[in-house]
């Protein structure tokens, strides 16, 4: 499904960023908030356990690219808990782009349009995952 050549991408880049990650996941989530105020209530208040689980859990995610079934294993399971906390399928492009957004803006120049496309190709292999697990979850 991904070639060598998008897994390399996303895995250079990833690790360029995981160098700032307290940085990389305070710009995601504010972004997520600036582009979907909506979804602030369906967080936590305090989100510094949340932020480090994020950036762990992206690199479990990236570091499996090659592994579908271990990728999609780890999917399915975040699929569920995501139902439960009430996500629904409108809101993962917005969340999309808000990391897309935070990739770029921490990578600057390291940023092209080949990095833009593999990372948009993982983000929609996962979140069409977890979007198809949500929906045979039960709702909260
Ligand atoms: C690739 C997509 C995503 C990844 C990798 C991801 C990752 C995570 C992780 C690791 C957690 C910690 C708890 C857990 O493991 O279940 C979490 C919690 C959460 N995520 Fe996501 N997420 C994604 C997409 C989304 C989207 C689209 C939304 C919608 C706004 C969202 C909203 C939440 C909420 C509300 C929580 C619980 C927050 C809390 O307990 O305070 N996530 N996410």
């Amino acid at each position: 499904m991904l070639t060598a050549e998008e897994i390399g991408h996303v895995r250079s880049s990833f690790d360029m960023v995981f160098a700032n990650a307290s940085d990389m996941t305070t710009t995601f989530y504010n972004r997520v908030f600036e582009l979907a105020p909506e979804c602030r209530p369906m967080f936590r208040d305090d989100m510094d356990v949340l932020k480090r689980d994020f950036i762990a859990t992206l690199a479990v995610l990236v570091g499996s690219l090659d592994q579908m079934t271990g990728l999609m294993s780890s999917t399915d399971i975040l699929g569920r808990n995501h139902a439960r906390y009430g996500v629904k399928p409108e809101h993962y492009p917005v969340v999309g782009e808000a990391l897309l957004w935070t990739l770029a803006s921490g990578l600057g120049p390291q940023w092209s349009d080949e990095v833009e496309q593999a990372w948009r190709k993982v983000y929609g292999i996962i979140a069409q995952r977890m979007i198809a697990i949500s929906a045979r979850a039960p709702r909260p």
